[in-house]
């Protein structure tokens, strides 16, 4: 999200407090107590939401002024970095619990997002789709999900929970929106046929 497709988005972000009700709603597969890493942190509305529910954020972005306010909890690392230049993420040989990106596409970082995830890691990621440019920013394709792809990149590499593409009309940003909740799962160690275990799932 580099170009000026993204401006007014960025700014009307800081102005969003509360978390996106997809990582609410998934928030509570993530292990206990587990490091957690915020991809595109913005005003870190989800690394709030996170340490509070107990959780050791990492926090990444190229503008990290917006969250410089939590450096005085111990449990939360904020990172400057900037994510689209090439270089391998600064967080070698890291693993997390979870890694959620709300409002970001980046896709070369994909892959990598997911090897940074531990067994039983929760990918939690939502962000503008295709036919979103119909309604506001981000229009530029570079910034929209094709339909599909976030199944595409987990596919055969995570366990998917819960998956949805379409238009999201409540809420203070709009759109057509696609998001996943995805589990690195080990395949079952009493099963020949590769499944993998199911994950243990909550009510509502
Ligand atoms: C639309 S905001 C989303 C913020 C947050 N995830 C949320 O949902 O509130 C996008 C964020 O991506 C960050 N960003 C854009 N391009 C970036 C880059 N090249 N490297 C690191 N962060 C970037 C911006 O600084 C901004 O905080």
């Amino acid at each position: 999200m580099t170009s000026s497709d993204h401006a007014p988005l960025n700014a009307k972000h800081l102005t969003i407090t509360a978390p996106s009700p997809w990582v609410c709603r998934f928030a509570p597969l993530i292990r206990q107590g587990g490091d957690v890493l915020d991809v595109a942190c913005g005003g870190g509305r989800h690394a709030r939401y996170l340490l509070h529910r107990g959780h050791p954020v990492t926090m990444l972005d190229r503008d990290v002024e917006p969250v410089r306010d939590l450096a005085v909890d111990s449990r939360a690392e904020i990172i400057e970095a900037d994510l689209e230049i090439g270089d391998p993420l600064p967080l070698e040989g890291r693993r997390f619990a979870a890694i959620v990106v709300v409002n970001y596409l980046y896709r070369p970082l994909l892959p990598q997002l997911i090897d940074h995830l531990d067994q039983q890691g929760v990918l939690i990621y939502e962000t503008f789709a295709r036919g979103n440019e119909r309604f506001n920013r981000p229009r530029n394709p570079d910034h929209l999900l094709k339909s599909g792809e976030l199944l595409e990149i987990v596919r055969e590499r995570l366990q998917v929970v819960a998956y949805e593409h379409g238009i999201v009309d409540e809420g203070v940003l709009p759109g057509v929106k696609q998001r996943i909740c995805a589990v690195k799962t080990p395949p079952a160690p009493d099963r020949d046929d590769g499944e993998p275990e199911p994950v243990r799932l909550f009510s509502q």
